[in-house]
């Protein structure tokens, strides 16, 4: 694997080839574009679009009797179940993508010659970190009545949002730096994410469950130090 950033024959720069570069610039002020309109008009058909559409999923009703009875419990108090249960299915997902993450890393970091076996040792750790607080979300959702194996809409959309970290670290070109990158653009969200559902939990009235995160966020803000850590290790080397 190539581990450092190097010169090579990159062609993409307008320094490569000034004549072209003018050429192109001249053609993009004559040739106009062959599909009709303009930003305003994408801005328009976008905010028609976002009007109109359905939602991009929906929270499941809890299926056991006593979740029933929580749920209906919680709305006669004022307090929507519904945000909590998709919340937590969010945090879910994104524990289990943390997971897959760090065993991407870690295959990674197997191909760098002497590689850094302690740095190796802790990536393991927080990859099972990662498993135990997927565990304490599955522990929550139960104890609501609600489903940990449904994808709710929040579940769906951050799937969604970390597609890119996770094409970037499985991309067999990326190295070490571009990978921890990506990967601190996880760990960063992922600390707010569990800043927000401590938040939210207190105020549905779930202490005990608010108070069994504590200790997920404080592993995650190791794991976003870490990091953030390696990373400029990492680049700081190749200078
Ligand atoms: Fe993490």
């Amino acid at each position: 694997m190539q581990n450092a950033t190097k010169m090579g024959l990159n062609c993409t720069g307008a320094q490569m080839s000034p004549m072209d570069s003018k050429e192109q610039l001249k053609a993009s002020q004559e040739v106009r574009p062959d599909i009709p309109g303009n930003e305003r008009k994408l801005a328009l058909v976008r905010t028609e679009e976002a009007a109109k559409a359905d939602a991009i999923g929906s929270v499941p009703i809890p299926g056991s009797a006593r979740g029933m009875v929580k749920t209906a419990l919680n709305k006669l108090v004022g307090v929507s179940p519904e945000v909590l249960i998709d919340k937590l299915g969010e945090r879910l997902a994104f524990e289990r993508g943390g997971v897959r993450l760090y065993e991407a890393l870690m295959a990674k970091a197997q191909a760098i010659d002497a590689v850094d076996e302690q740095m190796l040792k802790t990536m393991k750790h927080f990859r099972d970190e990662e498993a135990e607080h997927l565990q304490l979300v599955v522990a929550a959702m139960e104890k609501l009545g609600a489903d940990p194996t449904a994808m709710t809409p929040c579940a769906d959309v951050v799937g969604v949002t970390n597609m890119g970290v996770l094409q970037t670290i499985s991309d067999p070109r990326t190295n070490l730096a571009q990978s921890l990158n990506a990967l601190l653009t996880a760990e960063l969200t992922d600390n707010a994410g569990w800043e927000l559902l401590i938040e939210l939990a207190d105020a549905a009235g779930q202490s005990s469950i608010s108070e069994s995160f504590e200790k997920a966020l404080a592993q995650e803000q190791v794991h976003a130090d870490t990091v953030r850590g390696w990373l400029s290790e990492e680049v700081m080397r190749q200078v």
